[in-house]
């Protein structure tokens, strides 16, 4: 009989408690230790269930057997978290981005081919069903020839000035919502039609030039709120995309359409099992996340019965399912994102960053 899978999760804050949850819904995979710098969120999510609690992760990777981590750190810890687990052959789940800086990127892309880390980074979003059918309806021909991709990312909950995270901290005079949500769609995008984002033009804005900490002090803010994106696929596809952060009212409110020869594709997060089919000839189709309506992949991880909402928690359980059957069963699931395709997504960003400052184009390939 095969041994359970043993998985670490470091960082128990938001997404943190997530994973955790997504985890126990795979069989064969078990929590075996979990690390945060907070000793009560620790407590938390080990105590009482007989899983190990470290508040220092390195003692966590020193004293555990583990076969999986997942990094649910700050991103500025992105990189030290990923890299020490790699050198100790351990497979790593990392949320994203990848790490701080393309050249750390590339790092830890070049150190888990030598150490031979299974890896991937959480572009959940990827993991939708019905965003696994847009891609399928692409990738097979069924929408015909894509003439165009338009879509927004928004948020508002850093809509107050009094709104303040670690993030407005962390990103210094770098991209923030343009990293933070912005690298989502972009992910989103190039893994539906199938191919990388060559150039962009960005245009970032700050809403709030200074932003007041929950402490009371008042903070400069250098970093993006949003921006408007005009993006050329390297086969010369248009595409353009809205990101914010401070829109009031947008909660997390992903979409993405995709409008082809035959029809237009749209997908809405906040409406996440229903894709809609819009016709020149006989208005709208909305096609319910299902298997009997769905193909390729998307069949399969559309495992609810239509209308059975599947949503963003069923989607981050296939993301992370995808990933350990990749791992541990050898299949090769294109929605699981792997750290070349998270550092595709980084120059991406870092484009956008340059394009903002420059005013101009600018090209990633
Ligand atoms: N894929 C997604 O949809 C998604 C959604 C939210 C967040 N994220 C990503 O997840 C990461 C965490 O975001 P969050 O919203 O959960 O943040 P959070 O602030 O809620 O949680 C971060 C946790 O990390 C802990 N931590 C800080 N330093 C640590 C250290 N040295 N060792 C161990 N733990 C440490 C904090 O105590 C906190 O509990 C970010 O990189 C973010 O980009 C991804």
């Amino acid at each position: 009989m095969m041994n359970k899978i043993r998985t670490a999760v470091v960082g128990l804050g938001f997404i943190g408690a997530r994973h955790i949850d997504a985890i126990r819904r795979i069989g064969n995979a078990e929590i075996a230790a979990v690390a945060d710098l907070n000793p009560n969120a620790v407590k938390k999510f080990s105590g009482d269930f007989g899983i190990a609690g470290y508040t220092d992760y390195t003692e966590l990777l020193e004293n555990e057997r583990i076969d999986v981590l997942h990094n649910c750190t700050p991103n500025s810890l992105h990189f030290e978290v990923n890299k020490a687990a790699i050198v100790k052959g351990v497979n790593i789940y990392s949320e994203k981005p990848l790490a701080a800086t393309i050249e750390q990127g590339e790092e830890l892309v070049r150190l888990a081919n030598e150490c031979k880390a299974a890896n991937a980074v959480n572009f959940n979003y990827r993991a939708n069903p019905a965003v696994m059918e847009m891609r399928e309806r692409v990738q097979n021909g069924a929408a015909g020839r894509c003439y165009l991709i338009h879509g927004s990312y928004m948020q508002d909950w850093l809509s107050e000035e009094t709104d303040y995270d670690w993030r407005v901290a962390e990103s210094g005079n770098g991209p923030r919502a343009l990293a933070d949500i912005g690298s989502h769609w972009f992910d989103l995008a190039q893994f539906v039609y199938g191919k990388r984002i060559a150039s962009v033009c960005a245009a970032p804005f700050i809403a709030h030039n200074t932003r007041q900490k929950p402490d009371g002090e008042r903070v400069a803010v250098e970093n993006d709120d949003g921006a408007s994106v005009l993006i050329r696929f390297e086969d010369g596809l248009t595409a353009n995309l809205v990101v914010s952060q401070v829109s009031a009212g947008y909660k997390n409110s992903v979409s993405i359409s995709v409008d082809c020869q035959n029809y237009s594709m749209r997908w809405q997060q906040q409406d996440a099992d229903k894709l809609v089919i819009g016709k020149r000839d006989g208005g709208e189709e909305r096609v319910y996340a299902a298997s009997q309506y769905f193909h390729g992949e998307a069949k399969r991880w559309a495992f609810l019965p239509n209308g059975h909402a599947a949503g963003w928690s069923e989607a981050l359980f296939n993301a992370i399912a995808m990933y350990y059957e990749n791992v541990f069963m050898k299949t090769a699931h294109p929605a699981c994102a792997s750290f070349s395709d998270a550092l595709e997504v980084m120059r991406v960003v870092s484009a956008c960053a340059a394009s903002g400052k420059e005013k101009r184009f600018v090209d990633i390939y």
